[in-house]
């Protein structure tokens, strides 16, 4: 008999209860006494008979405690009384503030299901929408406020989702923090009474927080242990995720657009779309949080998903070349690149207008004559004749004052009319809301890349907004400012990625300051961190990779000492950090050693080897750098698990004491593996061959001493040619 596919979101009108069931989770809410919609369950997967329904445990209220509040609802309005982060907020014309939204109707699909909810007593209505990717037991969520009154209303607060979490006191949240040349910090806390904001108030995702949360049941040190609730918002501008634990120990997760500073005016017949914040659930710890992340992200969020292409191997001329580009230097280390085994060569700033260094030229998007008296062509064919593709520098969203472009429209810039404006970087931010600006970049852009033959762009962003008025609309219409540039930016990607589809592109700003789920719907990779220091870098990396994967985390080998920290590292151990991500190179191979050299092209060729693991395998952090430890040590296996990659990191020895012994994880235990030791690598006393079940309760000893010491293991299930 063949089995029935089970609708992943059900119904049930009895208990007017929706369930979801994907994966190892069960998600369920239902249609309160009030009308409200209440979560009931969000956790490991329960059987299908299992009953679900309101609880009927009284909630002993106090005259202080209004059931708005103390409900968890999905999505609250304020109003009836709403003490807690309400989803959303409106002001009508006539001052009134009260916002109750009740059922009203539903609609389940096979992928989700959208339920609308209506004001009490207004025409203004919020679809929720629920996708479900059923591999992963990820779901989406978002929201679309309908304003059908006669009159415009004022959105001042719309967030996507609230995630409500079982009661309880037991919960540690996780998130990610940093600044530039410096991201992704992992910090953890206990979820106390009160509310913890993360958020952007910098017009897009910023370095400073990033857009995903983890609240982890207890706290374990094993990261494949425990119950993790997760998720991240898909927006690339000013956003807010507050976790807040209330009177009465629930704990609910709301997050969307940024509530600072936020006002839309909704005219009668509008919609407002929200961003959508997926969540998940694992009951394999902050481990299998992430792996469940990195899989939804290569399945569905990222161009060409389910399939996204493998990263080339890159080098980049930034840290090499600074803004000093031009025709025969470029060409100089396109053939050095090629001869290590690069694939694609990228050229960075410097090549356009009258660019110097960073006082001029944004927004003059011309092929500097000087530097390239003939055009990008000769490069680009030298690049092509060497094997490789060809990228480039860009930064659309930016001007500088002193450029042609800004010359004739200083009106293009973010502004309040008649005030000083922030420059930052000598430049200022374009006001991509407006359709000129808009219409603008995307024709040069257009132009870039129907005249020459670019399968890169490498889009930065090196600032954050200031001053972000728009006086060209109407008062009441200036904060959309926040939302339309976003809706712009997405657009202007989503045109250029179907007229040239070939073509890939790179989210960079400053480094990591816009890396989110959105940015990945329309970007292939993105540039974690300006730091290239190879130690700096493990933290940053950790932290990078409980959110997102390696495989869109580019990492390039810089050189030594690190114009960073002024550290001296190995070749080797620059290679082996970076090739835990996507590898690229940013060195000036015109001062490299023929050892270098030797060195690079052994390593690029052995990452060419292990590339598909490393990039779409599976992740394990066993060593986690975080918190000054003196080891860092990742492993990523395979999806067929015929092949695991282990890389160990030291950073001094003390003491005379050995290294940890390292426990593989996630082999097959009856597959017989081969072990391979990387580079300057040593097997000492471990065995040739032995089982999954070996390599994962044995282990393996690793004899790393002195300081910033790496190596690396490969095994593999079939015999090495
Ligand atoms: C910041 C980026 O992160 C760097 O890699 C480089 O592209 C510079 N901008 C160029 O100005």
């Amino acid at each position: 008999m063949r089995a029935q596919a089970v609708t992943p979101v059900q119904f049930n009108p009895q208990s007017r209860t929706f369930r979801i069931d994907a994966s190892d989770m069960t998600y369920a809410f239902a249609i309160n006494e009030r009308n409200e919609l209440q979560t009931i369950y969000w956790g490991r997967r329960i059987a299908s008979g299992d009953p679900l329904s309101v609880s009927k445990a009284p909630v002993r209220g106090a005259s202080f405690d209004t059931p708005a509040s103390t409900t968890q609802q999905e999505y609250s309005g304020w109003g009836g009384g709403m003490y807690v982060e309400p989803a959303l907020k409106i002001t009508f014309p006539d001052g009134n503030r009260n916002l109750v939204l009740h059922y009203l109707s539903h609609v389940l699909s096979n992928g989700g299901l959208t339920v609308t909810l209506k004001d009490i007593s207004q025409d203004v209505f919020v679809e929720l929408n629920y996708t479900v990717d059923t591999a992963t037991g990820i779901l989406g969520r978002s929201a679309v406020i309908i304003n059908r009154t006669k009159l415009p209303l004022t959105i001042e607060q719309a967030a996507s989702a609230s995630w409500n979490l079982p009661r309880g006191m037991d919960y540690t949240l996780r998130y990610l923090s940093g600044r530039w040349a410096a991201e992704d910090t992992m910090n953890e806390e206990n979820v106390r009474p009160g509310k913890t904001v993360l958020e952007s108030r910098r017009g897009s995702t910023g370095h400073q927080n990033n857009p995903w949360f983890a609240i982890e049941r207890g706290s374990s040190d094993d990261e494949e242990a425990g119950q993790v609730w997760f998720g991240a918002l898909s927006w690339s501008g000013s956003w807010s995720i507050s976790v807040e634990q209330d009177q009465l120990r629930q704990v609910r997760v709301t997050g969307g657009f940024s509530t600072f500073d936020f006002a839309y005016r909704l005219d009668p017949g509008e919609r407002l779309r929200t961003p959508i914040f997926y969540a998940g659930y694992s009951s394999n710890g902050i481990g299998g949080a992430s792996r469940l992340l990195h899989r939804f992200e290569f399945t569905k969020i990222l161009p060409h998903a389910p399939e996204p292409h493998l990263r080339p191997i890159v080098y980049d001329s930034w840290e090499a070349t600074g803004f000093k580009v031009d025709e025969s230097g470029q060409e100089e280390l396109a053939a050095k690149a090629a001869s290590i085994g690069v694939e694609r060569f990228v050229m960075d700033d410097g090549w356009f207008g009258q660019r110097k260094d960073d006082h001029a030229a944004l927004g003059d998007w011309y092929v500097n004559p000087e530097k390239f008296p003939n055009g990008l062509k000769p490069l680009i064919d030298k690049v092509h004749s060497l094997g490789m593709d060809f990228g480039l520098w860009v930064e659309p969203e930016m001007v500088n004052p002193d450029s042609d472009l800004y010359r004739k429209h200083p009106e293009w810039a973010l502004n309040f009319p008649g005030m000083p404006r922030s420059e930052a970087r000598n430049q200022l931010v374009l006001n991509l809301a407006r359709k000129d600006v808009r219409d603008y970049l995307f024709h040069f852009l257009d132009d870039l890349l129907s005249k020459n033959d670019i399968a890169f762009l490498k889009w930065d962003y090196n600032r954050n907004w200031s001053e972000p008025g728009w006086d060209a609309v109407a008062s009441d219409k200036q904060k959309e400012v926040y939302v339309k540039y976003v809706e712009n930016l997405y657009g202007i990607l989503e045109q250029l990625r179907s007229k040239y589809p070939h073509v890939e592109i790179e989210s960079c700003s400053g480094g990591g300051g816009r890396v989110d789920l959105g940015i990945l719907g329309y970007t292939d990779e993105v540039w974690p961190s300006d730091n290239t220091d190879p130690f700096d870098r493990l933290t940053i990396q950790d932290g990078f990779s409980y959110a997102y994967a390696p495989g869109v985390m580019m990492a390039w080998v810089t050189d030594s000492p690190n114009w960073v920290n002024n550290r001296s590292t190995s070749i080797e151990y620059r290679f082996l950090s970076s090739m835990q991500g996507s590898l690229g190179v940013g060195a000036n191979l015109a001062e490299w050693t023929p050892a270098d050299f030797a060195k690079a092209k052994e390593m690029i060729e052995t990452y060419k080897h292990i590339r598909e693991t490393v990039q779409r395998g599976s992740l394990y952090r066993l060593i986690s750098p975080q918190h000054d430890s003196q080891y860092s040590v990742t492993e990523s296996v395979s999806l067929d698990k015929k092949q695991a990659i282990l890389f160990t990191f030291l950073h001094s020895s003390q003491k005379n004491y050995p290294f940890p012994r390292v426990f593989f994880r996630g082999l097959d235990p009856d597959k017989q593996y081969h072990l391979r030791p990387i580079g300057n690598a040593t097997k000492e006393d471990a065995p040739e061959v032995a089982s999954g079940r070996y390599w994962m309760n044995r282990g393996i000893d690793v004899t790393l001493r002195g300081d910033f010491q790496a190596a690396a293991f490969l095994l593999e299930s079939e015999a090495p040619q």
